[in-house]
């Protein structure tokens, strides 16, 4: 097994599988992952919910701007962004240093039936409908197109699958062996 010659970047609206897909780049790469929210979480000492909800939106951001700086300092790693991370234009430059910055999309139905049971999503609790989650996509999606270098349509495709495309972009097999 070949590593990938590049760090890999995943970002993508929330449900749009970038945990998924950076366990199946692992394994299948003997990659390390980091999960930007666990990182924040961890340090934090407090779920995603309540940083949100006791330091405010803003204060998450800032802790999302300076880990992506740090992470500067990794190799052979994939790095799994919160869903929000390439709004702020400074993070995009920040992410583009990391490696190949790789877009996941799915349709806002697919993301709504991923998310629908979960509750540490803090911007989409009481907000888990089509139209709001449809609204939230299209208003994001300049931001993610700029931050974008590869764009992966998800749906109907299972993780390794995607994986494949993601080795197709990067080294130009589908093996990368
Ligand atoms: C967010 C996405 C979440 C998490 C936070 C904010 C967003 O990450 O960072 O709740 O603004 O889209 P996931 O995309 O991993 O759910």
């Amino acid at each position: 097994m070949k590593a990938l010659e590049t760090n890999i970047v995943l970002i993508g609206f929330m449900g749009t599988g970038k945990t998924t897909v950076a366990k199946a780049l692992q394994q299948r790469f003997g990659m390390d992952i980091v999960e930007m929210d666990q990182i924040i979480a961890a340090r934090e000492g407090m779920s995603i919910s309540e940083i949100f909800a006791s330091r405010g939106e803003a204060y998450f951001r800032d802790a999302e701007t300076h880990l992506l700086i740090e992470l500067q300092q990794r190799e052979n790693v994939i790095i799994s962004c919160g869903g929000g991370t390439p709004l702020r234009e400074v993070n995009t430059a920040e992410m583009k240093k990391i490696g190949r910055v790789i877009l996941l999309t799915a349709r806002p139905e697919t993301v709504l039936a991923r998310v629908e049971a979960d509750h540490g999503r803090p911007l989409l609790e009481n907000n888990k409908d089509l139209s709001h989650i449809a609204a939230m996509m299209e208003q994001r999606r300049p931001r993610y197109e700029a931050a974008a270098d590869v764009i992966i349509d998800t749906d109907g495709k299972s993780a390794e699958e995607i994986c494949g495309e993601i080795a197709e972009t990067v080294c130009g097999t589908g093996e990368a062996e």
